[in-house]
């Protein structure tokens, strides 16, 4: 039996396209959610979205400092894999929930696969940065979305798999259901959601400015992660014109949202891929990125948090074109590519 292990809203996008593939070959496997993210909004409305079955196990750890958030899981994640035995835990991204996943697996000696593996920003200051290096090190099997990736495992003696972008799966999969647009006005669709931006109420505000600034000509759609809410939520101006704040969006609405905006601005590593799938050029709010390729492809550009920067780089998308012809996260088939390398190598023990 295999274990999927997740816990943010991200993760239950990537388990979808493995989980498919493990069905479709009658692997069995149960799924672990550490209860990181709980809200409706953030939780249960992807879950319906996506189709995926209820989790097996709800641990309900809930929001926490990191440590505590983190021991918390670590003390439920090994209690169930004492009484489970998994044959190998599953893991996805680079969350709290990734992190303690891996490392519980790991000190139990059950092998563990990370999915999104290799990506590096280069700064240890993202909580995200430590735990992708943490579960790397860590992890058995170690399934890359990139060749970037790959080889950016081997510079740290790890042997990455090239399996493509299972959030291209996703995509691929849904395209079919994606609606129309909700307005045809030429909106920017933002989100901001990380530590770096919320955790300093000076790259808040200066990014707000920005974002005052452009609604002056684009009306922007604002879907507010509950941690922005929480930090910034009694500050800003609901009723700014032209910026329309709404409840964080499920899958569905929000690949509608991001493939009919004029542009995406966000600091969100899956949205940066997502806009890039569906077309749609980006500007990111932070100072690096793990997905260089999208800029390669001139689809995504660094901003940073200063508004007349945030400003210029918006006027630089909104006109550049995008290379089509670069292709770098895959065949679309991921999840299937990660159950073929699971199975030959584990097929008899699953
Ligand atoms: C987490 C991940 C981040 C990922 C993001 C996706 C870590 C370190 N960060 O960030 O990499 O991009 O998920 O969304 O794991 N909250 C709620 N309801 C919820 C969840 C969170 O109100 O359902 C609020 C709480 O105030 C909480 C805050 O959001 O304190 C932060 O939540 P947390 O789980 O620490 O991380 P995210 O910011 O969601």
């Amino acid at each position: 039996m295999i274990l999927h292990i997740v816990g943010a809203r991200p993760q239950f996008i990537k388990l979808f396209p493995v989980s498919m593939a493990l069905e479709r070959r009658g692997i069995p496997f149960r799924v672990l959610h550490t209860g990181q993210h709980y809200d409706h909004v953030m939780s249960g409305l992807h879950f319906n979205d996506l189709g995926l079955r209820p989790p097996e196990y709800s641990l309900n750890i809930g929001s926490a400092s990191h440590a505590i958030q983190t021991a918390r899981m670590l003390e439920g994640i090994e209690k169930v894999i004492l009484e489970e035995r998994p044959a190998l835990t599953i893991v996805y991204g680079d969350t709290n929930s990734t992190l303690a996943g891996a490392l519980a697996s790991a000190k139990l000696h059950i092998p563990v696969a990370h999915v999104e593996a290799g990506l590096r920003s280069f700064d240890r200051k993202m909580p995200e940065e430590i735990n992708r290096v943490v579960c790397d090190h860590v992890s058995t099997w170690h399934f890359c979305p990139t060749q970037n990736a790959v080889d950016l495992l081997a510079k740290e003696g790890i042997e990455g798999i090239f399996t493509g972008d299972v959030m291209l799966d996703a995509i691929h999969h849904f395209a079919g259901m994606i609606k129309g647009p909700v307005d045809d006005s030429q909106y920017i669709l933002t989100t901001i959601h990380r530590a770096e931006n919320t955790d300093s109420a000076m790259r808040f505000h200066s990014i707000w400015e920005a974002l005052k600034e452009i609604s002056r000509t684009n009306p922007i759609i604002f879907p507010i992660h509950p941690r922005t809410k929480a930090a910034f939520g009694d500050i800003i101006d609901h009723d700014h014109p032209g910026i329309k704040i709404i409840e964080p969006a499920g899958y569905l609405d929000m690949l509608s949202l991001i493939q009919h905006a004029a542009c995406v601005m966000t600091d969100s590593g899956g949205i940066q891929k997502e806009a890039f799938f569906l077309k749609t050029q980006c500007v990111t709010l932070r100072d690096t990125t793990e997905w260089p390729e999208t800029i390669d492809a001139r689809a995504n550009i660094l901003a940073g948090a200063e508004t007349s920067t945030i400003l210029s780089c918006l006027e630089k998308m909104m006109h550049a074109r995008m290379d089509e012809r670069i292709t770098p996260f895959g065949d679309k088939r991921a999840g299937e590519h990660i159950v073929d390398v699971i199975e030959k190598n584990m097929g008899a023990t699953l």
